[in-house]
């Protein structure tokens, strides 16, 4: 079979996890990359000459005969890429968040319906030896129903992105839409047997009143019509990358824990234990949890959602989901009060 003809827009610290998860995937060929920064091509150039290199991404989805565009740019950006790709009837594995707008998102999704292409968004730790396991034991019910979710984050502050777009709010609209995306993502994905989300409250503050709005500590919770509910924080202000996952249902609950020097590090520690509601256990995992491993596995799966049409583990409705419980949070810090959800997302 040949392979998979990938276009990648982005060429960042992001980006060149994508290339190297493409290029070492034997159904993949990266086909061409978009760099906008000489400095960004050049290096593109050395290490992967096979591909055709531009500074511009319309220009590379106009020109390239390719089969998926893999989008890995600063987010406001992905909007206007997923469009265009999708307009030439190529599918998409779009990082998260999907867009900074609910606007924006709602269009990336009813592109791809319109043009009858493939939407997968970049939540990856569904496809984690961890997170993803966290989700099996949840559906086999070994602790009953879930009725709360903690997900908890504590880490050194963001990098700066390409010409520091991660701190311009207006690139990087909320930096809830940067890590929280993904919790909100697996909360309600654990959460998944207790309908949609209702209601949402959320506190942020920031250490910098240059920025005020850009919030380094970020709580949330959000709950659902049978009482269950979710807890998403994190500190930006911390050091290091520790990630906490603790889950309570009617008959048990199980604790996880990730931590690594860094958010990619190839040498994390983790651990998942399990109580039944009569005996604990420590689950052991089959192979390394972290964002790295994670994004081999959406590759995978991406090229499987362009050969066989296989529904992707996150798909545009998810990515929807996610972007719009970040951005209701926001208006709920903005106007102090819990907010409903639903309405919010009615699509
Ligand atoms: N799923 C995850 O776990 C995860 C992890 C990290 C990031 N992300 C997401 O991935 C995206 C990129 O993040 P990052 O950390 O890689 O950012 P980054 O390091 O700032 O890299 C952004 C890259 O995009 C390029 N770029 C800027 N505008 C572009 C355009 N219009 N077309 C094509 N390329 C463009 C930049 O080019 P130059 O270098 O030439 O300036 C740079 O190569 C963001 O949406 C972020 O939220 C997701």
């Amino acid at each position: 079979m040949p392979p998979i003809r990938f276009a990648l827009a982005g060429f960042g610290a992001w980006g060149k996890f994508h290339a190297q998860s493409i290029a070492g995937n034997r159904d993949a060929k990266l086909v061409a990359i978009t760099a906008p920064s000489e400095a960004s091509r050049e290096e593109a150039w050395k290490l992967y000459p096979e591909a055709q290199i531009f500074a511009d991404s319309l220009d590379m989805i106009a020109k390239v005969d390719f089969d998926i565009i893999d989008i890995a740019t600063p987010s406001h950006t992905h909007r206007e890429i997923a469009l265009a790709g999708m307009e030439r009837g190529k599918h998409v594995l779009l990082e998260k968040p999907m867009a900074i707008t609910l606007d924006d998102c709602k269009a990336i999704v009813a592109g791809a319906r319109d043009h009858g292409v493939h939407l997968a968004v970049g939540h990856e730790l569904r496809l984690s030896s961890q997170w993803g396991r966290i989700k099996e034991i949840i559906v086999a019910g070994t602790i009953g129903d879930p009725q709360y979710v903690l997900v908890e984050l504590s880490r050194k502050p963001y990098r700066p992105g390409a010409s520091g777009w991660r701190y311009d709010q207006s690139r990087v609209g909320s930096w809830v839409l940067e890590e929280p995306i993904h919790f909100f993502d697996l909360a309600r994905w654990y959460l998944e047997g207790s309908g949609d989300p209702v209601e949402l409250y959320a506190y942020g503050n920031s250490r910098d009143s240059q920025r005020p709005s850009l919030y380094d500590n970020f709580s949330a919770m959000f709950q659902y019509s049978n009482g269950s509910y979710a807890v998403v924080s994190q500190t930006l202000a911390a050091f290091e990358h520790h990630q906490t996952v603790k889950v309570s249902g009617t008959k048990g609950a199980l604790w996880a824990g990730w931590s690594g020097a860094l958010d990619r590090t190839l040498e994390p520690t983790a651990f998942l234990k399990v109580f039944d509601g009569e005996k604990l256990e420590e689950v052991t995992l089959t192979k390394q949890s972290g964002e790295v491993f994670e994004l081999r596995e959406e590759i995978a799966q991406s090229i499987e959602m362009v050969r066989s049409g296989k529904t992707p583990i996150a798909t545009g409705l998810d990515g929807l989901w996610s972007a719009g419980l970040c951005l209701v949070a926001e208006e709920s810090i903005r106007q102090k009060r819990p907010l409903p959800v639903g309405e919010l997302l009615q699509f």
